[in-house]
């Protein structure tokens, strides 16, 4: 490969810089992989209605979030530990997605810090929230995401328990190795000494920034996922919206709903949005691709709150699919982590160029000037 075209490439090129355990971690779905390969092939099963003799010159990808105007209906989903793929995942893809003019989100467990992340973008990048047991921590979070001026926080909902990902058991990644096994995934690291001293020695420690202060004595990823594992919150309901609305005043997106049930009591709750999320086949194995689940979700509740949608979106021709089965916007959840450790910061950029030239293209020979236009007449 000479230059990098497509996501597939830049996950290539993540592949062999990324120690396997890590690589698996980012790659890999819960159970037998089946929601994850559905995702893609859910897409891959659309058609698109090709048109043609319309005055196509002149197209514009521009699309308003939340009431934001965006260069394209994409965002950057949350991704938790992105900082263990590339230096200061976090910080550089906020600045990298400012300057594409697309939203960005920070994960609850980044490796970077809400405050890292505002010092390294002006946008109002938005933050990602999960429900812990330790409700004052939680209610810190949400101070300091309103102090750094968020856009929006994302209340993922779809992480009752973490779903068992038979890639991470293998390669030890919650322990349980025998010697053997240990000495294995030591070599494993030991032999991509590139991503030693980028990453592991690249400064910084590798910790859950936004959790410094829950684990004051943490020094090591093992202890904050000790910490994280002990408070994720499994009796959590609807009822708990009234505790996040009390404490953030910014919009609100619920991220995880699959079911026209469960978008109607978000929107009964005062959210502003949803996100139609599997978490890209992490969770539940066997749930149907989102962009199945979008269509009826879009129908039931679109014309009141915005509704977005993630999982298996790789490009511009999906970000249309997407758009004309009711997305507002789509969210990118691995791409951009594998262009970010397959060729850093420059990788990203050209990434996101890449996709709008891509969405620009398919908007092209759908016969369709406007991104905001799209809609379900597209579709074969
Ligand atoms: C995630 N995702 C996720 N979601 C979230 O709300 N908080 C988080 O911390 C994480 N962490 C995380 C880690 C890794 C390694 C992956 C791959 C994903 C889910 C993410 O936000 C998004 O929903 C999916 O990644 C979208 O699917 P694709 O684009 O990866 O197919």
């Amino acid at each position: 490969m000479l230059a990098p075209a497509n996501v597939d490439d830049y996950r290539e090129l993540a592949r062999r810089r990324l120690p396997r355990q890590l690589f698996d971690y980012l790659d890999g779905g819960s159970h037998d992989e089946l929601t994850l390969a559905a995702n893609r092939a859910g897409l891959h099963a659309l058609r698109l209605r090709q048109r043609v003799m319309r005055d196509v010159s002149k197209i514009d990808t521009g699309a308003t979030v939340l009431g934001r105007d965006v260069a394209m209906p994409l965002a950057l989903a949350p991704v938790g530990l992105a900082g263990l793929m590339a230096p200061r995942a976090e910080a550089v893809a906020a600045r990298v997605a400012e300057a594409a003019g697309v939203p960005f989100c920070l994960s609850t467990v980044g490796v970077c810090s809400i405050e890292e992340v505002r010092a390294a973008t002006a946008a109002p990048f938005w933050f990602q929230l999960y429900m812990m047991r330790d409700r004052g921590y939680v209610r810190e979070l949400l101070q300091r995401a309103q102090a750094a001026g968020c856009g929006a926080l994302v209340f993922a909902v779809d992480m009752a328990v973490l779903a068992t990902r038979y890639r991470d058991v293998r390669n030890g990644i919650a322990g349980g190795l025998d010697l053997a096994g240990k000495l294995k995934k030591a070599w494993d690291i030991a032999s991509h000494p590139g991503w030693v001293r980028r990453v592991a020695l690249g400064g910084k420690p590798l910790i859950f920034g936004n959790l410094a202060a829950a684990v004051p004595n943490g020094r090591s990823l093992p202890e904050f996922k000790a910490w994280v594992d002990s408070q994720f919150d499994a009796s959590v309901t609807w009822r708990d919206l009234d505790f996040v609305r009390e404490h953030w005043k910014g919009p609100l997106l619920i991220k995880g709903v699959m079911e026209v049930e469960d978008a109607r009591a978000a929107a009964a709750c005062g959210a502003q949005g949803v996100i139609v999320s599997n978490h890209g086949g992490r969770q539940l194995d066997g749930a149907p691709p989102t962009i199945e689940a979008l269509p009826a979700i879009a129908d039931a509740v679109g014309n009141r709150i915005e509704v977005l949608m993630d999982s298996g979106v790789r490009g511009g021709q999906d970000i249309v699919k997407a758009l004309a089965s009711g997305a507002k916007s789509v969210l990118f959840g691995r791409p951009w982590i594998w262009a970010l450790a397959g060729a850093g910061e420059a990788g990203l950029a050209n990434l996101l160029q890449q996709t709008r030239r891509e969405l620009e293209t398919t908007l092209m020979l759908t016969g369709t000037t406007a991104a905001r236009e799209v809609n379900r007449d597209l579709l074969c």
